[in-house]
C-alpha cells in the first residue's frame, strides 16, 4: 500500500492497533518489539487473517528498526501497563527510559514521520519523544482525549439508551485524574447534553470518565484497557493518513494557547496530513479553566519529575 504504519510495542495495545489499522486497510503495518517472535508471530497471524478479512495491508513484525524504515506515521505504545493500585504516574521512570530508546529509533529511521504516543503517563511521555525526537511539534501527538472523550460518549449512550453514534463529547487537559470532560460542548444529536441530563448524573459521567482507565485496570487485574486506546490512535492515524482534517482532542505542545507555554496538554486539534494543522481555542468558563489550570499543573510537575530523572 502506499502509506506505511509502524507500531512500536507488540502488546495489547499495539497489536490491537495493528489489526485494526490492516483490518482498515489504511496502510502497510509494521509491529515491533524488543521481545524476540512477537512481533513477528502476532503479524504473522494478522497476515494469515488476511484472506478472510479482506485487507493487503502486509503485516510484519521485527526487532529491528530497519523494518520501521521510512514509516509515515510512528505509533508507540512500548511500555508497561498498569496494574491495580498503580496510578498512570507511577509508570514515570521505566516507561521514559522505554521512550527514549524507541524514539532515537524510530526518528533515525523515519526522519518524516508523525510519531502518536500512547504509553503512558501520556503527557510526560509526549514530553520525552519531543525532546529526544527533535522533530516539530506538528509531528508530535499525544493519544488521551480521543479515548477519554470515547469513554465519556459511551457512557453518555447508556445512560441516555441512545446510539453512541448520537453523541459527540470533548474532554480536554492532561490523561489522568485531572482530565478535564466539557458537558457544555458534548452533545447527543447536536442537544448539549446539559439539557438533557440532571447536573449529578452528569457529574456521576464526569467522575467515571475520570476513572475510566482505573476501572478497566480493576477489572483485569494483569494489565490496562487496550481495546478503546488502540481504535482512538487509529482514528488519529487514520484522520492524518488520509488527510481527513479531523478535529480531535489531543495532547499537542503548546505555545501560549490556553495561556500555557511549553507543556503537552490535551486540547481540540485539526488533523491532517501534516500532523497538527490547527490548534482550536475554545472559550471556557470560569470553572473549567480553573479546572484545566489544575490539570496543566499536574503534567508541569511529572515534567520537573523527569528533569530530576535525568
Ligand atoms: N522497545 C520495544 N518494545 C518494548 C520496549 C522497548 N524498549 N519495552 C517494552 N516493550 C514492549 C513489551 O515487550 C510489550 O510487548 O511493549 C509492549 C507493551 O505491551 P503490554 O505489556 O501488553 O502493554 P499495553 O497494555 O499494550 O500498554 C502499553 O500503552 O496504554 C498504555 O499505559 C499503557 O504504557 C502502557 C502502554
Amino acid at each position: 500500500m502506499d502509506k506505511k504504519v509502524t507500531v512500536v510495542g507488540a502488546g495489547n495495545v499495539g497489536a490491537t492497533a495493528a489489526q485494526r489499522l490492516a483490518e482498515k486497510e489504511l496502510c502497510d503495518v509494521v509491529l515491533l518489539d524488543i521481545i524476540e517472535g512477537l512481533p513477528q508471530g502476532k503479524a504473522l497471524d494478522l497476515a494469515e487473517a488476511a484472506p478472510i478479512e479482506k485487507h493487503d495491508a502486509h503485516p510484519t513484525g521485527s526487532n529491528d528498526y530497519e523494518a520501521s524504515a521510512n514509516s509515515d506515521i510512528v505509533i508507540i505504545t512500548a511500555g508497561i501497563p498498569r496494574k491495580p493500585g498503580m496510578s498512570r504516574d507511577d509508570l514515570l521512570s521505566t516507561n521514559a527510559k522505554i521512550m527514549k530508546n524507541v524514539v532515537q529509533e524510530a526518528a533515525k529511521h523515519s526522519p518524516d514521520a508523525v510519531l502518536i504516543i500512547v504509553s503512558n503517563p501520556l503527557d510526560a511521555m509526549c514530553h520525552v519523544a519531543f525532546n529526544t525526537s527533535g522533530f516539530p511539534k506538528n509531528r508530535v501527538i499525544g493519544m488521551a482525549g480521543v479515548l477519554d472523550s470515547a469513554r465519556f460518549r459511551a457512557f453518555i449512550a447508556m445512560e441516555l439508551n441512545v446510539s453512541v453514534e448520537n453523541t459527540t463529547a470533548f474532554v480536554l487537559g492532561g490523561h489522568g485524574d485531572t482530565m478535564v470532560p466539557l458537558p457544555r460542548y458534548s452533545t447527543v444529536a447536536g442537544i448539549p447534553i446539559t439539557e438533557l441530563l440532571s447536573k449529578e448524573r452528569i457529574d456521576a459521567l464526569v467522575k467515571r470518565t475520570a476513572n475510566g482507565g482505573a476501572e478497566i485496570v480493576g477489572l483485569l487485574k494483569t494489565g490496562s484497557a487496550f481495546y478503546a486506546p488502540a481504535s482512538a490512535a487509529v482514528e488519529m492515524a487514520e484522520s492524518i493518513l488520509k488527510d481527513k482534517k479531523k478535529i480531535l482532542p489531543c495532547a499537542v505542545y503548546l505555545e501560549g494557547e490556553y495561556g500555557y507555554n511549553d507543556l503537552f496538554i490535551g486540547v481540540p486539534v485539526k488533523l491532517g496530513g501534516n500532523g497538527v494543522e490547527q490548534i482550536i481555542e475554545i472559550t471556557l468558563t470560569e470553572t473549567e479553566k480553573t479546572a484545566l489550570d489544575k490539570s496543566a499543573q499536574a503534567v508541569r510537575e511529572l515534567k520537573s519529575l523527569l528533569k530530576k530523572l535525568g
